[in-house]
């Protein structure tokens, strides 16, 4: 079975102390910490660009994550610098999430985050059918399922999200590939994180399933305990 990632979502922390929030998260124990990113178009909502990733990078040594929620990733300017605000203290490959449904040429914004160093990866909206990353499975280190419609926190979980991390699963079985699924989106430490995993998922991003515990490290460990159930 897959490595089971728990993954919070910054989005909910204080931002005006976000360093801060990132170190007490490295403290709870997550696997990785993801840096939504959206512009305001793509989404209706605005929050920050590389420079609050890079600034986050010394307060913690966990690998990092960027959900780019943007609509225009023709410029390999803009990916290079959020491939690079991603990376680790010692350079090593973050994740960097573009959405099939804003990239123009998928299978190239892909390879161009594999080359400047990043570890590819691709996202759907719920309406956005599998089919459309089959073709681009052997490009990606994770396939992001979104369990909500992108844009903020605190939203109800789809549950007809299931079928498609199912059919998600068997195209990389299938293809004898080495790809997480990840979902994102109203993901607590109950049915919802458990039906994700009996699916297929094995990485989890939470927000307000995370920040909503007394302490951070209790969300964290309620998250992972429910999805290795
Ligand atoms: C939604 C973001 C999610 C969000 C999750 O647009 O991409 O990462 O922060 O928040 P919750 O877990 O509260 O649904």
């Amino acid at each position: 079975p897959r490595q089971v990632q728990i993954i919070p979502s910054v989005l909910p922390a204080d931002w005006a102390n976000m360093g801060q929030c990132v170190k007490e998260l490295e403290e709870a124990g997550v696997d990785r910490i993801q840096f939504d990113v959206m512009d305001g178009n793509f989404v209706p909502n605005l929050t920050f660009g590389p420079e609050m990733i890079a600034a986050c990078r010394n307060y913690c040594d966990v690998p990092f994550e960027t959900q780019l929620m943007v609509s225009n990733y023709n410029s390999d300017t803009m990916l290079e610098e959020y491939v690079n605000a991603t990376k680790g203290l010692n350079g090593e490959p973050g994740v960097v999430i573009v959405h099939v449904e804003a990239c123009t040429h998928l299978h190239r914004s892909l390879s161009k985050i594999r080359d400047m160093g990043g570890s590819p990866s691709v996202a759907l909206n719920p309406h956005t059918p599998a089919e459309l990353v089959l073709n681009v499975l052997d490009l990606v280190d994770h396939v992001l399922v979104m369990t909500v419609n992108p844009g903020f926190g605190g939203q109800a979980y789809i549950p007809t999200m299931l079928d498609k991390i199912t059919q998600l699963r068997s195209a990389i079985v299938e293809r004898g590939l080495d790809v997480d699924i990840e979902v994102d989106g109203g993901i607590k430490a109950d049915q919802t994180i458990m039906e994700c995993a009996a699916a297929g998922a094995n990485c989890f991003i939470a927000g307000s399933g995370m920040f909503a515990y007394p302490t951070l490290k209790e969300g964290c460990d309620a998250l992972r305990a429910k999805a290795l159930e």
